[in-house]
């Protein structure tokens, strides 16, 4: 598994990478916030305020790239999430503002 995981991301970083195959899949980011992100921000997303902010309009409020820097990041009560792929961090992201 990991080999293969290990041959996706290097084959995303080439010029020879099919789009559909790095795409950034949502329904796989839906998956990685069940396991990773409904504890603190919770299954619809609502969060608890103030304490763990609503993350249902963040597409609005952050960019893409600031909404990877979190995760990647954390920040605050917000633990760094550094084990995971940028693949899956992409789609995460996708998901969050979908
Ligand atoms: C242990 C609780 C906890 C977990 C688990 C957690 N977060 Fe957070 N998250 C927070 C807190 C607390 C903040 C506010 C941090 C701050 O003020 O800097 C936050 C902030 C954020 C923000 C910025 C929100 C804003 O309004 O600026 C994003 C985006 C975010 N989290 C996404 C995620 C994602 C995606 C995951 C899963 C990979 C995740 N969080 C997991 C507690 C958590």
């Amino acid at each position: 598994m990991k080999t293969i995981l290990t041959v996706a991301v290097l084959i995303c970083g080439s010029t020879l990478a099919s789009a559909a195959w790095c795409e950034d899949n949502p329904a796989a980011g839906a998956k990685l916030y069940a396991t990773h992100c409904v504890a603190c921000h919770g299954a619809e997303r609502a969060g608890v305020p103030p304490t763990f902010p609503a993350l249902t309009d963040i597409g609005k409020r952050l960019q893409p790239a600031q909404i990877k820097e979190k995760i990647t990041k954390g920040g605050g009560l917000m633990p760094p999430f550094a084990q995971l792929s940028p693949q899956e961090i992409n789609d995460i992201a996708s998901f969050l503002v979908k």
